[in-house]
């Protein structure tokens, strides 16, 4: 069954385009290519596709950094690739969503060179947010980019522009009313091609509030957001509602216009999702209020501990804060930011969590890859390519290690991505993790994620929400215990590296790891992993 609407409790596979299928041989992943294998996206039994960015960029942030939002990078194809992947992709049964980079432009976009040429002063610059410098050279204020280095770069005659991220990413000046009418052609521009809606590109990010006034803790803030940084927790949420340029009350306005303009589509099902990083949790069921958007990233399970107690909280925490708003929360492991589940948390666990997780409402989000099991690829130095590695001096190796391409086929790298050279390279001992050698094992994560999905759409999409069986608040049979019932289904995950026994009868219907015991009304979890039981 699928969820009505459609995106409710969706299952939305994240691509990666220039790491999935290489259609060329150029080395790099295009749209030709993910048409190519939409089947076996569609084999694998989610509802939609969310394509990160294949518009015109110069790929300085892996074209997040945007110079034509409406038209396709020659490295990807070009725009009838795109309606061609939409069609087939439809045709298949499945949505389509593009990301959209409200919050910048790249600084190849034409109308930053024309605010280059244009000068102080002028409507041109008034898109962005161009400054004189302060009295002593310096910039018009102290902030810190998220990408490291400072937050302003000087143009030739002295004024500053303002970059939340990479220099050749300036923002825009949300409060310049061209800019949104200029975002609404290129809202309608993808929804006239056919999409389905929109994953919004740092969502929280529009607005920006005491823009020439100085952060008293410029580096804590900067630190407060990063995932990699160990920060006392009660320093880093102290920190971050203080963030001047991120989650400001602004920002909501814009997205109840961008409501309207997507219920004014009146046949269809159009839907967006937030990528708003905010604190306190709460905030983030601002972006969802009935006259908002449809969802916004849960991403507190990109860096959760495999712990019962930690799950239980963000699990609860979700879905409660959610329903606040009559809203169910979205889930995900993994996506083109942060480190490989498997790797994170190791190849069981991240089986084990998947299970888990696929069970509970809402919507979950699925990073090409995972449901390979992949781990982060190993990449030289000398071959990174994102930003944060270079603004940092390297510092922090950055989110290469997520974006490998996948690994298709065959017994050596780069595994059937490419006939010629990868853009990040695959390794040799991925050799058993290839679709072509999971497609035939029974066993194989890849087949874990497709009997997963259909038994999900089977027995629980629309079940309502969980009752809490085993927690460290309910049960207690084990504090390494985590167990729910959905519907007619028992979902049962058992963290801790011993079985557990626990009074349980029913059909098996699916398992993680391990083999269960099931006799005389009792049925042992093996260690770390999870089981779905139907009564
Ligand atoms: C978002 C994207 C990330 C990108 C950044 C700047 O966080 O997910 O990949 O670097 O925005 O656009
Ligand atoms: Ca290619």
């Amino acid at each position: 069954m699928k969820s009505s609407p459609w995106w409710k409790e969706a299952t939305i596979y994240q691509i990666y385009p220039r790491s999935f299928f290489d259609s060329n041989g150029d080395g790099e992943g295009d749209l030709k290519g993910i048409t190519s294998k939409l089947e076996y996206v569609q084999e694998l039994g989610v509802d939609a596709i969310w394509l990160s960015p294949f518009y015109t960029s110069p790929n300085k942030d892996g074209g997040y950094d945007v110079a034509d939002p409406r038209d396709v990078d020659p490295r990807f194809g070009d725009l009838a690739d795109a309606k061609k992947l939409i069609d087939v992709a439809h045709s298949l049964g499945m949505k389509v969503l593009v990301d959209v980079v409200p919050n910048h432009f790249s600084d190849q976009h034409v109308w930053f060179q024309q605010a280059l040429k244009a000068g102080r002063g002028s409507a041109e610059r008034a898109r962005f947010h161009f400054y004189d410098a302060n009295d002593d050279g310096t910039p018009p204020n102290n902030w810190i980019s998220l990408f490291g280095g400072p937050s302003w770069t000087q143009v030739e005659d002295g004024q500053y522009y303002l970059h939340l991220f990479d220099s050749s990413q300036p923002d825009l000046n949300w409060e310049n009313p061209e800019v949104a009418s200029d975002y609404e052609v290129t809202l309608r521009f993808w929804l006239e091609l056919g999409v389905d809606g929109f994953r919004i590109d740092v969502a929280h990010g529009l607005v920006k509030e005491n823009l020439l006034t100085n952060h008293p803790d410029p580096q804590g803030i900067s630190d407060a957001l990063r995932l990699d940084v160990s920060m006392d927790p009660e320093i880093r949420y102290a920190l971050l509602p203080t963030v001047p340029y991120f989650d400001r009350q602004g920002v909501h306005e814009i997205y109840r216009k961008w409501r309207k303009l997507f219920d004014s589509y009146q046949d269809r099902e159009i839907m967006a999702v937030a990528e708003a990083w905010v604190h306190p949790p709460v905030n983030a069921t601002r972006y969802v209020r009935p006259d908002e958007l449809h969802q916004v990233f849960n991403f507190d399970l990109l860096d959760a501990p495999f712990k019962a107690d930690f799950l239980y909280e963000v699990v609860t925490r979700s879905i409660e804060l959610m329903d606040s708003v009559g809203a169910l929360p979205t889930w995900a492991l993994s996506n083109h930011d942060s480190p490989r589940v498997a790797s994170r948390i190791g190849e069981v666990q991240a089986r084990a969590l998947a299970l888990f997780v696929l069970a509970l409402p809402g919507s979950c989000y699925v990073f090409a890859g995972q449901e390979l099991g992949l781990p982060d690829g190993e990449i030289p130095d000398s071959s990174r390519q994102d930003p944060i590695y270079f603004r940092t001096k390297g510092a922090q190796k950055g989110r290469d290690g997520a974006r490998v391409p996948l690994p298709w086929s065959g017994e050596a790298a780069p595994f059937g991505f490419t006939s010629g050279k990868p853009w990040l390279p695959l390794t040799d001992k991925w050799k058993e993790l290839t679709v072509e050698k999971q497609s035939v094992d029974p066993k194989s994560t890849l087949n874990l994620y497709r009997t997963a999905l259909k038994l999900r759409a089977d027995h629980l999409i629309s079940q309502g929400s969980i009752t809490w069986l085993e927690s460290p608040h309910h049960g207690m049979k084990s504090e390494s215990l985590l167990a729910v019932r959905r519907g007619n289904v028992s979902i049962y995950m058992n963290l801790s590296e011993s079985p557990v026994e626990v009074e349980l009868s029913g059909k098996l219907l699916i398992m993680s790891a391990g083999t269960v015991d099931a006799r005389d009304g009792k049925m042992t979890i093996p260690a770390i992993s999870t089981i779905w039981v139907h009564h």
